[in-house]
């Protein structure tokens, strides 16, 4: 999707945390779906006393604020990704930069979204809009975008609709946003057909399942772990295989170049010391901009590959 990737620069997100995050999206404390994120997460305060939920609640007024995002964002962006930030795109992403961060630290992830119009309601599309960009939460790897921080994190959908919801753009869409940043263990609670339901069965049906759903969040039920994330992994002493899973995971790069600097068997410590002259070698058939993006990327190699070494 983008051969480039934003930086944190008022922020810094290096590890996954301890906090669950709340995304709300829904019609309120007395709505099946409100009603069912109270069980799940006095459940939750039970089994774990000590983990820290963090309620983003999308309708209110101030969150509405902080996730702005315009064509004076997108502008800035654009810059940024082409190497052209300044103090002003800086200072329009700052804010931005604290809902990403806190969405890609999160150990875990919960949304509360009634159907609207077979989709999620707009709040939600403007929140992922605002904090999927490459580097603040997610990043480009061959297989396309994947967690800052790894994947491996649990999300749990909590959903409504009035009628049947035999079509539904919601649950595929928002398992996907939520998959690209991270949380890609997914667990769907739905109540469908509400308009036709007795109300206080279907909220009582609809809190067991939530509160049910409360295990799923906890990452000791689970195989997978978060991962850690390739730049800690990466050293110079790494072989060609390793340093093409780290060059996919960086993005930027053709498959041409990729293939390419595999044949030639390029590990880490010929990426280290290749010249302006080496990667001109005619064997290796590079495009120009495979090279500008190479050079950019020893750079981040030295620093990163470097911190491994420590
Ligand atoms: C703007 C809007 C659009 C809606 N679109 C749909 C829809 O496409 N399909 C559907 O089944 N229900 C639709 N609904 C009904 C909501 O999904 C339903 O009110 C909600 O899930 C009920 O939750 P609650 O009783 O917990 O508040 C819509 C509601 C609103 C306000």
């Amino acid at each position: 999707m983008f051969a480039a990737e934003l930086s944190y620069k008022s922020q810094e997100a290096t590890h996954v945390c301890d906090h669950v995050l709340h995304l709300d999206a829904s019609h309120g404390e007395q709505s099946v779906i409100g009603c069912g994120a109270s069980a799940l997460f006095a459940h939750l305060a039970k089994l774990y006393p000590d983990v820290e939920v963090q309620h983003v609640r999308l309708w209110e007024e101030a969150t509405r604020k902080e996730m702005e995002y315009n064509l004076e964002h997108v502008n800035a962006k654009m810059a940024m990704l082409a190497g052209r930030g300044s103090e002003e795109t800086t200072q329009q992403f700052a804010g931005i930069e604290v809902l990403a961060k806190q969405l890609a630290t999160a150990r875990g992830l919960v949304v509360s979204a009634p159907m609207w119009n077979f989709a999620a309601p707009y709040v939600v599309k403007q929140y992922f809009d605002c904090v999927l960009h490459p580097g603040l939460t997610f990043k480009e790897v061959g297989a396309g975008p994947s967690g800052l921080l790894g994947g491996g994190r649990p999300v749990v959908l909590l959903t409504s609709s009035g009628g049947a919801a035999a079509k539904d753009y919601l649950t595929p869409w928002i398992l996907d946003v939520a998959a690209m940043a991270g949380f890609d263990r997914p667990k769907v609670v739905s109540a469908t057909g509400l308009v036709s339901r007795d109300r206080t069965t279907a909220i009582e049906v609809f809190r067991n399942q939530a509160e049910a759903a409360t295990e799923h969040l906890t990452l000791e039920q689970g195989t997978d772990r978060p991962t850690k994330s390739l730049d800690e992994e990466i050293s110079t002493s790494c072989g060609y295989e390793e340093l093409r899973s780290w060059l996919e995971s960086t993005g930027g790069l053709s498959s041409d170049c990729l293939d390419s600097l595999e044949a030639a068997r390029v590990n880490g410590e010929l990426f280290l010391s290749a010249s302006d002259h080496d990667w001109r070698d005619e064997e290796l058939g590079l495009e120009e901009a495979d090279i500008a993006r190479l050079q950019e990327l020893q750079k981040k190699f030295r620093e990163v590959a470097g911190d491994a070494e420590d």
